[in-house]
C-alpha cells in the first residue's frame, strides 16, 4: 500500500519536472500505439500527433478496429478500456459491455423441444445484444480527450470510404463464417466477392459505415441510438428473429467501475472487475500461486499453474455475472483466506480431476473465434488498455441493411447452465443467467502493471484463454522480461471444465507433457498458436519506453516521439 501512495505521487508530480533524473522518470519519453492492425496504430499515432492525448488515440483506434477488423469488433459490439488519467492519478475501467435486451429470457436460446439450441445465442438476430462501442467512443471523447470526437473518428472515416486490403487473416476468418455471410445480403455485399471469399488485397469500401461514423460523430448518442440507424438496427434484428424495441437502445449506458487492483510479488496488477471475469480470476490464480515456491520452467510450473487456474475458473463459473444483477463476494474471492483455502488441496504430484472439485462435468471444445485488443501510453503517461468484441468472427453475421453495422453475437457469453458450455467452452450458473438489461460476462482482461520502476500494458483477445494468456505475460513480466517476451511466449491454459491442459501447438516439449500425464493431465496439443497480444513497457528507471505486437496476428507497434512536455489534458 505504502508503495501504491509513493507511485501515485510520483504521478502527480510529472508536471514538474521534464528533464531526465536519476531515479525513475515521471514521464515516458516516448509515446506508444500498439494494435491489432497497422492502419489502426496509424491512426493512433495521427492522433497523438494532432494534439491529441491517450483518450482520443483510443477512440481513433477503436473506431478504425471497427473498419478494418471487421471480424473482430466494431460500433455493433462491445468493449472495456482500462484508463489511467496522468494527471491525478485516476484509474478507471469504462464498461462498454453490451446488454441483453428487455424482453431476453433463456426461454429464447431453447429448441422447439425445449433444449438449449447454441445456435440462438451465436447467429441471427436472438444472439445479438445492444452494442456498447459507440456509447464508450463518445463518453471516451467527452469526458477524457481533448479534441471533438468527429476529429478523432476522421481516420476510420478515412478508412471506410477508401477501403482496407484483404489479408491472409481477414481470409481465415470470412471462411470461418462464410455460410453466416452469405446468407445475410447487406454483409455479403461488402465482405465477399460474388459470394466468395476475396483474393488477398482486394479492397474492402464500406461507405454506409463511414456515413454511420459521421453521424455520431456530428450528433453524438442521437447518431446511433436513436433516430434512422437505431429504427434500421431494430428492423434488422427483429426480422433475423430478434426482441430488440427501440428502448433498449435509448436505454443503454456505459459505466464507469473501478478495477480489480491487487498485489503479485511486489507487483501492482490493475485489471478489469466484473461483467469481465479477467482481474478476479487472475487475483485468485496468483495469490494461490503466491503460496508455492514457482520454479522458473518445465513442468512443475506447468502443473502449479494450471492447478491455480483450474480453481480460479471454477470461481468465475460459479460467482461471476454482471455486477449490478448478481451478488458477486468479492471481498471473500479476492481474500487471503479464501486463495490459502483453495491451494490447500493442491498436490505438488498429482492433478486435481475438476470433477473432485464441487460441480458438474462436461468436455466441450472450444471454438475459434475473435475480438481485438490495443494499448495506448502517451508522452504525459496518459495510458489505455482496451480490449473489444463482437464475440464470434463476424459477430452475428448480420449488418443492419442501410448502416455498415455488423452486429455481436454477445448473447453467447451468458450461461446456459453447467451442462451447456457456451462458444468457449465455458459453464456458468444463476450468476451470469439472461435477462433484461444484463451485460454477459466476459473474460476480456485489459491490465496494466506497476513497480516503480516500470509500467506494463496489456491484453488480447482468445475467449476464455485470454486471461490465462494475460496470466502467463504477468509471470513473464515478473521475471523480468520485455514486451516481445510476454506476447511470444508459448501458452498453455486451464478453465476448470472441460477438464483438459490445453496447449498452442508446440508449447511443450515431449518430456514435459509425459511428466504431466504421469501427474494426471489430460493434455490437448491445439492445432494452431492462439491469442493476439499488444503490450506496452515504459522503463521507468531506463527512461525507455518498448512496445510489441504478437507474431501470431498481423498488428504494429509504434514507438515515437511528439514532442517533449506537451501541457497537461485539461479534464
Ligand atoms: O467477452 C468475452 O469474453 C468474449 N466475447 C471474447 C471473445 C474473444 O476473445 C474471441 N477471441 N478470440
Amino acid at each position: 500500500m505504502a508503495r501504491c501512495v509513493r507511485l501515485g505521487a510520483f504521478l502527480l508530480g510529472w508536471g514538474l519536472a521534464c528533464a531526465a533524473g536519476a531515479g525513475p522518470e515521471e514521464r515516458p519519453p516516448r509515446a506508444a500505439v500498439v494494435s491489432a492492425h497497422p492502419l489502426a496504430s496509424a491512426a493512433g499515432e495521427e492522433l497523438l500527433r494532432a494534439g491529441g492525448n491517450a483518450f482520443d488515440a483510443a477512440v481513433a483506434v477503436s473506431a478504425t478496429l471497427a473498419v478494418v477488423e471487421p471480424y473482430a469488433s466494431g460500433l455493433g459490439g462491445g468493449g472495456f478500456w482500462l484508463l489511467h488519467r496522468a494527471a491525478d492519478g485516476r484509474q478507471v475501467m469504462l464498461d462498454g459491455r453490451e446488454t441483453a435486451p428487455a424482453a431476453a429470457r433463456p426461454e429464447l436460446f431453447h429448441a422447439a423441444d425445449g433444449t438449449p439450441s447454441p445456435e440462438l445465442s451465436r447467429d441471427g438476430g436472438t444472439a445479438v445484444a445492444v452494442p456498447g462501442v459507440p456509447a464508450a467512443l463518445l463518453y471516451l471523447a467527452k469526458h477524457y480527450g481533448r479534441l471533438p470526437l468527429a476529429r478523432s473518428l476522421a481516420p476510420a472515416v478515412r478508412h471506410a470510404r477508401a477501403g482496407f486490403p484483404v489479408t491472409p487473416r481477414y481470409r481465415r476468418l470470412v471462411q470461418y463464417r462464410l455460410e453466416l455471410l452469405r446468407a445475410d445480403p447487406a454483409a455479403a455485399g461488402i465482405f465477399l466477392e460474388q459470394g466468395e471469399i476475396p483474393p488477398a488485397g482486394h479492397l474492402i469500401v464500406q461507405e454506409e459505415l463511414a456515413a454511420t461514423l459521421e453521424r455520431l460523430g456530428a450528433e453524438g448518442r442521437a447518431g446511433f441510438y436513436a433516430g434512422e440507424v437505431a429504427r434500421r438496427l431494430v428492423r434488422a434484428v427483429r426480422a433475423a428473429g430478434g426482441v430488440w424495441e427501440l428502448k433498449d437502445l435509448d436505454d443503454y449506458r456505459v459505466v464507469e467501475r473501478a478495477p480489480v487492483v491487487f498485489e503479485y510479488q511486489g507487483v501492482r496488477v490493475i485489471s478489469a472487475p466484473p461483467p469481465s471475469s479477467g482481474g478476479v480470476v487472475l487475483a485468485e490464480t496468483l495469490k494461490i500461486l503466491e503460496r508455492f515456491s514457482l520454479p522458473g520452467s518445465g513442468p512443475a510450473r506447468v502443473h502449479l499453474v494450471v492447478e491455480a487456474m483450474r480453481r480460479a475458473y471454477r470461481d468465475r463459473a460459479w460467482w461471476l455475472g454482471d455486477p449490478d444483477f448478481t451478488k458477486i463476494p468479492m471481498q471473500r474471492l479476492l481474500s487471503g483466506a479464501h486463495s490459502a483455502r483453495l491451494a490447500r488441496d493442491i498436490s505438488l504430484s498429482e492433478a486435481t480431476p475438476s470433477t473432485k472439485l464441487p460441480a458438474p462435468k462436461r468436455i466441450p471444445e472450444p471454438e475459434s473465434a475473435d475480438t481485438t485488443h490495443f494499448s495506448i501510453l502517451d508522452e504525459a503517461g496518459n495510458r489505455v488498455a482496451a480490449t473489444l468484441s463482437i464475440n464470434l468472427p463476424f459477430g452475428a453475421g448480420l449488418m443492419a441493411a442501410g448502416t455498415g453495422v455488423l452486429l455481436n453475437d454477445e448473447m453467447d457469453d451468458f450461461a446456459f447452465g453447467f451442462r451447456d458450455p457456451n462458444a468457449y467452452g465455458l459453464v456458468g450458473g444463476q450468476s451470469n443467467v439472461v435477462a433484461g438489461g444484463r451485460r454477459p460476462l466476459s473474460s476480456m482482461t485489459p491490465t496494466f502493471l506497476e513497480t516503480p520502476e516500470r509500467i506494463a500494458l496489456l491484453g488480447t483477445p482468445g475467449g476464455s484463454r485470454i486471461i490465462s494468456m494475460v496470466l502467463l505475460a504477468i509471470l513473464d513480466f515478473t521475471a523480468g522480461a520485455e514486451p516481445q517476451s510476454w506476447v511470444t511466449l508459448p501458452r498453455y491454459h486451464h478453465q476448470y471444465l472441460p477438464d483438459i491442459l490445453q496447449f498452442e501447438l508446440g508449447a511443450l516439449p515431449a518430456g514435459e507433457q509425459r511428466a504431466l500425464r504421469a501427474m494426471g493431465h489430460q493434455l490437448q496439443e491445439k492445432k494452431r498458436r492462439y491469442g493476439n497480444m499488444q503490450a506496452i513497457l515504459w522503463d521507468r528507471l531506463g527512461n525507455r519506453v518498448a512496445a510489441a505486437s504478437d507474431p501470431r496476428g498481423e498488428g504494429e507497434a509504434r514507438i515515437f516521439s511528439v514532442g517533449p512536455c506537451q501541457p497537461a489534458p485539461v479534464h
